[in-house]
């Protein structure tokens, strides 16, 4: 047996033991998974491949860049912002209290994801108008580097009533911290413009009082996400 199991790099325990002192020397102990074993480096150089090739997302049952988990509790969330929206008025949470709102943090350069969430937000808010349930939607920029006032105004006319909100990094940091949102951007320096930002995908129904009600995924469709949420409220 062991000597079939030596064609494979594979030999008996040879009674010889560590080299006294050679342990951390180049070409020390001889292991057959690190030296002489191509398949091993054809599936080093393959998982890197594979890995570069697809930013990661094969080895994750998730895309690593749009992110399903909150940074805080539902209870630790206190959804303050201090923004400027896609017409450049100054606008705070407070402006919003009195109404529901669902709240979507995303960017205008996002490639996939966002682009299909907006799209889910505007048909979840048109199902909810038509069970006459006002929810006003709203998309909060992590990406104050380029998605300027500008940016913003063209965007949000794609979708009725939504309202974009940019500001200072500071200011959009602190945002996404009160809503326990994760974001890392991936802009190597001010002057970049062509980069992505990681971020964490949800909706957020607010409450009229301002509170914190629920998070949705939007993976999970328009028609079930209007259920859940005239559920939320209604239930
Ligand atoms: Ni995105």
């Amino acid at each position: 047996m062991w000597k079939e199991l030596g064609k494979f790099g594979m030999g008996p325990p040879s009674g010889g033991g560590q080299q006294p002192g050679g342990g951390h020397q180049p070409g020390g102990p001889k292991n057959p998974l690190r030296r002489n074993n191509p398949l091993l480096w054809i599936l080093i150089i393959g998982a890197i491949l594979i890995y570069t090739q697809t930013d990661g997302s094969l080895f994750g049952p998730i895309n690593q860049s749009h992110v399903s988990r909150m940074a805080l509790a539902p209870e630790q969330i206190k959804g303050e912002f201090a923004l400027i929206d896609h017409t450049g008025t100054p606008r705070t949470n407070q402006d919003f209290l009195g109404t529901h709102t669902l709240v979507y943090f995303g960017f205008t350069w996002c490639p996939d994801v966002c682009p299909s969430a907006m799209l889910t937000m505007s048909q979840v808010v048109e199902d909810l108008e038509a069970q006459e349930t006002v929810v006003q939607p709203l998309f909060i920029t992590v990406d104050p580097q380029r998605d300027t006032v500008e940016k913003l105004s063209a965007y949000v006319a794609q979708l009725p009533n939504l309202i974009g909100l940019t500001g200072s990094e500071e200011a959009v940091a602190s945002a996404l911290e009160s809503f326990g949102i994760y974001r890392r951007s991936h802009a190597e320096g001010p002057e970049d413009t062509d980069y992505m930002v990681d971020h964490a995908s949800f909706f957020y129904l607010m409450g009229p009082d301002g509170t914190f009600i629920q998070s949705f995924e939007p993976r999970e469709g328009p028609t079930k996400l209007a259920i859940d949420i005239e559920r939320a409220l209604t239930g």
